[in-house]
């Protein structure tokens, strides 16, 4: 990605200041320091040649410092030839994209540049002497306003960075999921056995990671594809609206049921029923549930004949269905007949690789205007990638669709255009193994000992460890000593 100074207000003042208050010129090189324009300043220029090389040296070790380091703000060194370079990084979404550099004088000693000049270039006495008087003086007291200058001028490149989506590398035939990061290709694995398939499907996710949109997949890529694709939310009813909507009703059922209404379960007949958050159901309807998967038959309210139907079913869910059973609020055997194909779709924060992508798609999906969409900054972008993400992919798209609003007729979605909201809970720091690991044992401890009530030699047992080894990481891991 070729970077510039082009169009930056920021930058056109920070080397009008350079220039006029100590004679030094500001340059932009490439990720690795080099790639910059060496005759860009006089002094320089009357150097170049051998002394090109060797403060491209200079510069990609600089470039190699930023990399590593976590400095972001401009430093300085003394190039081979005894010049001042300040150096400040500018840095994309994987690191050090470039350096913008200002050069061009030395330090209030001379001599060391008259010296580096005989030594690198091989300059004689007179040349060296006559090159360092001409160069522009940059006292030591000055470096720190040098600095500062140079740090936003690479900030102002920094922000103008165009985000870098990169291509994706896994082309499936799903093309309406875009995602790359190696979650979502398990998933994608796995949606390929299943559309040919005619098993039930169990999808489980937190809300907003794209459940629906799985259950549509699906559909649309199944032998059933021609045929209707249903949906019922089951926690959107009460309980004698969802039957009826479901099962359909006969005339004359309760007040109001002037005629036969037939259920979803028939409209959907040949095709799917995606059945979302289907741990909502009253355990009377998972009755009525269990006998459409078994028997493929229903009796619509206030019915008294069977009707019966082809349906593939595909039920949602953002709860534990496993966990509802064992707290007896989700029906066992509807559990088995619902859980014999499950896909678990991860949250958007187990994806982050996916949201430079994912946030470029929403831009598209929801642009409207007659130009081309606007561009994504890099420093945009990097806000995006930072958040948790709590209503994952659709809280992602709603965020993109808002920013093309506040965009109007702009050519770039800038960071001043993220909600604020997203600055104030960013990702938590990353875990060393240690943590990770303390963290999945004390999960496990805990986990055991709540299902013995806090009866240490049954979790114990569970856990497959003695009752003293038990106790010694209780306590070497902070959970109390128990009783
Ligand atoms: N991998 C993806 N690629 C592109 N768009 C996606 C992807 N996953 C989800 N979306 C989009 O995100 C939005 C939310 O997805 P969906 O409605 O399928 O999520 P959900 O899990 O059913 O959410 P909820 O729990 O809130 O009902 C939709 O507009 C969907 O098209
Ligand atoms: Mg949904």
């Amino acid at each position: 990605m070729a970077l510039t100074f082009d169009g930056l207000a920021e930058v056109a003042m920070a080397r009008d200041l350079l220039r006029r208050w100590w004679g030094l010129e500001l340059g932009l090189t490439d990720a690795k320091g080099g790639g910059y324009d060496r005759t860009s300043h006089a002094t320089c220029e009357s150097v170049r040649g051998v002394a090109g090389a060797a403060c491209a040296k200079e510069l990609s070790d600089l470039a190699a410092h930023f990399s590593k380091s976590k400095d972001r703000v401009a430093v300085s060194r003394n190039c081979h030839a005894g010049m001042s370079i300040v150096a400040a990084p500018v840095m994309g979404l994987h690191g050090v994209v470039g350096l913008v550099f200002a050069t061009g004088g030395h330090d209030t000693d001379a001599t060391a540049m008259e010296q580096g000049l005989i030594k690198t270039i091989g300059s004689t006495a007179d040349e060296a002497r006559a090159l360092a008087t001409a160069a522009p003086v940059v006292p030591d007291a000055d470096l720190p306003k040098i600095r500062d200058i140079v740090t936003a001028a690479a900030a102002a490149v920094e922000r103008a960075l165009p985000a870098e989506i990169p291509p994706t590398a896994f082309s499936h035939p799903f093309s309406e999921m875009v995602g790359d990061a190696p979650a979502v290709r398990d998933v994608v694995k796995l949606l390929a056995k299943v559309v040919k398939s005619e098993a039930t499907v169990l999808v489980h996710g937190e809300s907003g990671t794209g459940k629906e949109l799985i259950a549509r997949a699906i559909h649309y890529h199944g032998s059933r594809a021609k045929k209707p694709f249903v949906v019922q939310n089951c926690s959107a009813f009460n309980d004698n609206l969802l039957e009826s909507a479901l099962f359909g009703h006969v005339r004359g059922a309760f007040t109001g049921a002037v005629k036969d209404q037939p259920g979803l379960f028939q409209v959907a007949d040949g095709g799917t029923f995606f059945l979302d958050e289907i741990g909502d159901m009253s355990a009377a309807l998972q009755v009525k549930l269990l006998r459409v998967l078994q028997e493929g038959t229903f009796t619509p309210v206030g019915g008294t004949k069977p009707v019966k139907v082809d349906v593939r079913i595909i039920a949602a869910s953002h709860k534990d269905l496993a966990a509802m059973v064992q707290h007896k609020q989700f029906r066992e055997d509807l559990f088995y007949r619902v859980n014999v194909l499950k896909i678990t779709v991860p949250p958007l924060r187990e994806r982050v690789s996916d949201i430079p992508r994912l946030a470029a798609h929403f831009v598209t999906k929801h642009w409207r205007g007659p130009t081309p969409p606007p561009r994504l900054s890099q420093s945009a972008l990097a806000r995006l990638v930072a958040y948790q993400w709590p209503g994952n992919i659709r809280e992602l798209e709603n965020e993109m669709e808002r920013m093309l609003v506040l965009a109007g007729d702009a050519t770039e979605l800038t960071a001043s255009m993220v909600s604020s909201r997203l600055a104030g809970m960013v990702a938590a720091p990353p875990k060393t193994l240690r943590d990770a690991i303390a963290t999945s044992e004390a999960d496990a401890l805990v986990a055991a000992l709540g299902r013995h009530l806090g009866e240490r030699d049954g979790a114990a047992a569970d856990l497959g460890i003695s009752r003293s080894y038990l106790d010694a990481r209780c306590a070497a891991l902070g959970l109390g000593t128990g009783g």
